[in-house]
């Protein structure tokens, strides 16, 4: 008996499903008839490709997607390394004025908080916190500013120059931080037009250099300086209201007078009186933090009060 193969049915060799079309005409290659139907077949139905375009599209935008959080993030890191470098610069030249930025950064979160200030702009106000007296960072005004003797004119008149220094200091990054450098340069002025160095006035004033003047202000009261011994809250507030309208923006003052805001300083002053937390890290040993993944590391430093430049 002799055994006749079954002539493959073209009704069988319909493709299972669209994507598999090609995967058909491949399978049925011994077959060449079989193998053209199915061929046939899946390019008429060339609408069929609808269905896996979507799938390649997807997968694509899914990769570039990927590419791009990466990119993000790597130049958040920069970012973050950046800054976190500059501030080690401020700590290795004058560990007070290292203390005292992160204070006021600290104040000025509080009330840009409070103000409802968007995550964009706490970020700035935070960074022109931190590197406001960055133009302190020349060795002229940095002698001047450890001089334990009254200032001459002269000697003031360079004082004056420091918000201006540290625009200048930050203006490679003002590509990157437009506010930065603007702010800074902006924190000595006053709501009255009688601060420098430019003499701006009301809302010309630069809103971060606002909120940054009245923390920076708040610090240096609370905060034994070269003529001064520290003062305590109360006073410090009292200085701040009697301030408003001439040195600050009138209604930062009713935010920073609010109940909500000055039980948040006070405890951050508390905070910052506390004993100098030991450090994780062992320097002698050789032991390093790692780089900065993403977050801009300051704040648990910030906790850490230079007890020597405070008064008993
Ligand atoms: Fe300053």
């Amino acid at each position: 008996m002799n055994a006749t193969r079954k002539a493959p049915s073209l009704a069988a060799a319909k493709p299972t499903a669209p994507f598999f079309g090609f995967v058909d005409v491949y399978a049925n290659a011994t077959n060449p008839a079989r193998a053209a139907f199915v061929a046939r077949t899946f390019l008429a139905k060339r609408i069929d490709m609808k269905n896996i375009l979507p799938l390649s599209v997807g997968a694509a935008a899914s990769g570039l997607l990927y590419r791009e959080h990466e990119l993000r993030n790597r130049a958040e890191r920069l970012s973050a390394a950046t800054l976190e470098t500059l501030l080690n610069a401020i700590d290795a030249n004058d560990a007070q004025t290292g203390a005292h930025v992160r204070r006021v950064a600290i104040y000025a979160l509080i009330l840009g908080k409070a103000a409802d200030l968007d995550e964009r702009t706490l970020r700035s106000v935070e960074r022109v916190a931190l590197f406001h007296d960055i133009g302190k960072l020349h060795g002229a005004l940095s002698d001047i500013f450890h001089e334990q003797s009254k200032l001459t004119p002269e000697e003031r008149r360079a004082v004056r120059t420091h918000p201006q220094r540290g625009a200048d200091v930050l203006a490679p990054l003002s590509a990157f931080y437009p506010d930065l450098g603007k702010g800074v340069a902006a924190h000595h002025e006053r709501w009255d037009g009688s601060g420098y160095p430019r003499g701006l006035k009301g809302k010309r004033i630069p809103f971060v250099a606002r909120v940054v003047a009245i923390a920076d202000s708040f610090d240096a009261i609370t905060y034994r300086r070269r003529y001064s011994n520290a003062r305590s809250f109360a006073e410090a507030t009292r200085a701040i209201s009697a301030g408003r309208g001439t040195q600050f923006d009138p209604e930062l003052v009713d935010l920073f007078l609010t109940r909500p805001v000055q039980a948040r300083i006070g405890k951050a002053l508390r905070e910052a009186n506390m004993p100098r937390k030991k450090r994780s890290t062992n320097r002698r040993r050789g032991e390093t933090q790692s780089v900065p993944d993403i977050t801009f590391r300051w704040r648990p430093r910030s906790l850490e009060p230079q007890s020597q430049d405070r008064q008993p």
